[in-house]
């Protein structure tokens, strides 16, 4: 696992996505942090210099990007700490605490197929832009805000990109048989499926794994506090086929042990 560094960054953009009037979505630019390799899949805890004690814990965000011009995260409006984080102002001062966590595996000659519900497209920004044959690679996503709150361009550039809105319930059937279709067709060629959304995205996505025999992974994002395996906020539980003896059936945190796991070794609750 590569070193983490605690920094502190510059804001040096924030780009909006969409047309609305108040955008949900957005790239948060910040300057070069002293790391620049990473392994898409990892993340990054950002608190901003301004936050007092009403936000006492940083927030977890993939890394789109890292290397000499920036560190980009893409954000999604949840709560209160991302609304705050809409707010940011070239200039100001974030904490960063990265890179965290493990990464998704990339093997060059395998087929594979990125699965991303919503905001999960965000590790596979750079996970597209870093592949070493793009032309293995293929994503399915599924959204439900229009297609242009999302980073697809740069996507769109580098691999085969397919997407699905949900704007009806009927949407959601369509998309679950997509995906089942996708699934199947990996599995048929030996190949790898990668995952990042929502838990009922990633619940559907591990019971068609199981269904399919596709070798899949899953970015899970739980609620986390210190991102570095002290505070048990972000716990999982594995399974029999977890790898390390003695430990099938245990809590493992999600920070430190993910939040990447294979399919078949979490259970999702
Ligand atoms: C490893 C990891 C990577 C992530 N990457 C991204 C990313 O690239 N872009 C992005 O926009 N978001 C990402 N998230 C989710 C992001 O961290 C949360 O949306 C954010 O912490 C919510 O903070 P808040 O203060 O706005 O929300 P809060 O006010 O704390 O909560 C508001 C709502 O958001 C929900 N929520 C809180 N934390 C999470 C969470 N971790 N996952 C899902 N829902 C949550 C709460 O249940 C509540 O409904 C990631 C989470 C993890 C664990
Ligand atoms: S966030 Fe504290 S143990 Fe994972």
């Amino acid at each position: 696992m590569l070193a983490s560094h605690f920094v502190e960054l510059t804001v040096l953009d924030l780009i909006p996505f969409g047309r609305e009037s108040t955008p949900q979505t957005f790239a948060l630019h910040l300057s070069p942090p002293p790391w620049k390799n990473y392994t898409p899949g990892q993340f990054v805890m950002l608190r901003p210099a301004s936050w007092g004690s009403e936000f006492p814990w940083a927030r977890p965000f993939s890394i789109s990007r890292a290397g000499e011009i920036d560190l980009v995260c893409f954000i999604q409006v949840a709560g209160r700490g991302t609304a705050r984080l809409a707010g940011l102002k070239a200039g100001d001062a974030v904490h960063v605490w990265g890179p965290l966590g493990n990464g998704f595996v990339v093997e060059a000659d395998s087929p594979t197929l990125l699965l991303a519900g919503g905001v999960g497209i965000a590790p596979f920004i750079g996970y597209a832009q870093k592949h070493p044959k793009p032309r293995n690679v293929s994503m399915l996503f599924g959204h439900r805000a229009p297609l242009d709150c999302y980073p697809v361009d740069s996507m769109n550039e580098r691999i085969e990109l397919n997407s699905m809105q949900e704007n009806e319930p009927a949407d959601l059937d369509r998309f679950i048989a997509a995906l089942r279709a996708r699934m199947e067709e990996y599995a048929g060629k030996s190949g790898l499926a990668l995952a990042c959304g929502p838990l009922a995205f990633l619940r559907t996505v591990q019971q068609l794994a199981a269904q399919t025999g596709l070798r899949t992974q899953l970015s899970l994002e739980s609620r986390m506090a210190c991102g570095v395996g002290a505070c048990l906020g972000c716990v999982a539980t594995t399974t029999d086929a977890w790898p390390v003896p003695g430990k099938t059936h245990w809590p493992v945190q999600t920070c430190n042990h993910g939040p990447v796991f294979w399919a078949n070794h979490v259970l999702l609750d």
